[in-house]
């Protein structure tokens, strides 16, 4: 048996569209898992299941805005129909948003609350609200896996992103009470974990870390220095965390939070 296998297990990814749920949904299918691509807009998670399926994989891309109910039971529905079975499901949605950030030249009184309750929304309901759906067929089985996506600032805050960070630290709390819930409800077959990446140059952050001219903007470079490896994050390399935490190799494993950081998480910055 191959412990690490994910070969034909169904795997729904949140944010599939985007630049570590894409990373994440080809090094799977790569592995022969069949993908799920859920984004808030169909035409993109479409594109790049169809990229999947150029690539030899095999890959289905549905509307899912994590934030709507409707549509996500609308996707397990088209999940069921289409592969028969849910096995996985990778919570990626989510991200910052610039109303919740404290800007430079600004202080906490500065903060909308309305902007601070949509990326709370984004990033914790909008994980929440999939997990409730797609684990409610696991429940029955009585096996199945879900994976969170967290992040450095649950635990050791950054300035500025207020409201992202009191998200990913709900997420964090979320992923070890859910994984408790599940074993005590429905057996040791349900296992909850989360990811923490350090930090991978995405869309969303990409001008706050590296300038124009291809330097490190300040907080940047104050990151890099936090980093024993001195570097950013590749997006494939949270592949093989997903997929330990996907597979039989983890059977003992829940309701943890892995960092993929380079060392940030270890390093006290002395
Ligand atoms: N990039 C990093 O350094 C980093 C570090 C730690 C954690 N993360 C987390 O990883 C995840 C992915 O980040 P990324 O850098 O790949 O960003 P990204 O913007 O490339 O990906 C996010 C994806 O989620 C989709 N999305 C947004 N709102 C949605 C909604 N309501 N419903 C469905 N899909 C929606 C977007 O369309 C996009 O495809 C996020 O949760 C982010 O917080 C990123």
């Amino acid at each position: 048996m191959d412990l690490f296998s994910i070969k034909d297990k169904v795997i729904v990814i949140t944010g599939g569209a985007g630049v570590i749920g894409g990373a994440l949904a080809d090094g799977m299918a790569q592995l022969g898992a069949k993908i799920v691509i859920l984004n808030r807009k169909e035409a993109d998670a479409k594109a790049k299941a169809e990229q999947i399926i150029a690539n030899g994989g095999t890959a289905l891309g549905l509307e899912g805005n994590v934030l709507d109910e409707t549509i996500i039971k609308t996707a397990l529905q088209k999940t069921l129909s289409h592969y028969g079975n849910v096995d996985v499901l990778i919570n990626v949605a989510g991200g910052n948003m610039p109303g919740a950030t404290i800007g430079p030249d600004k202080t906490f009184f500065d903060l909308s609350l309305e902007d601070f309750s949509k990326v709370v929304d984004l990033n914790l309901k909008g994980t929440v609200l999939p997990t409730m759906i797609f684990s409610e067929p696991m429940s029955k089985k009585g096996s199945g896996t879900i994976i969170n996506i967290s992040s450095m600032t649950a635990q050791q805050p950054f300035t500025r992103v207020v409201g992202y960070g009191a998200s990913k630290a709900g997420i964090d709390n979320f992923t070890k009470w859910l994984a408790v819930e599940m074993n005590q409800k429905f057996g040791e077959g349900i296992r909850v974990n989360a990811i923490a990446p350090g930090v991978f140059v995405g869309k969303q952050n990409k001008s706050l870390l590296i300038e124009e001219s291809g330097n490190y903007t300040p907080r940047g470079k104050t990151i890099i220095d936090h980093t024993p490896m001195k570097r950013f994050g590749v997006p494939d390399e949270l592949v093989g965390t997903a997929v330990w935490l996907a597979s039989d190799a983890s059977n003992f494993v829940t309701g943890v939070v892995v960092p993929v950081d380079g060392g940030f998480s270890a390093f006290s910055g002395v």
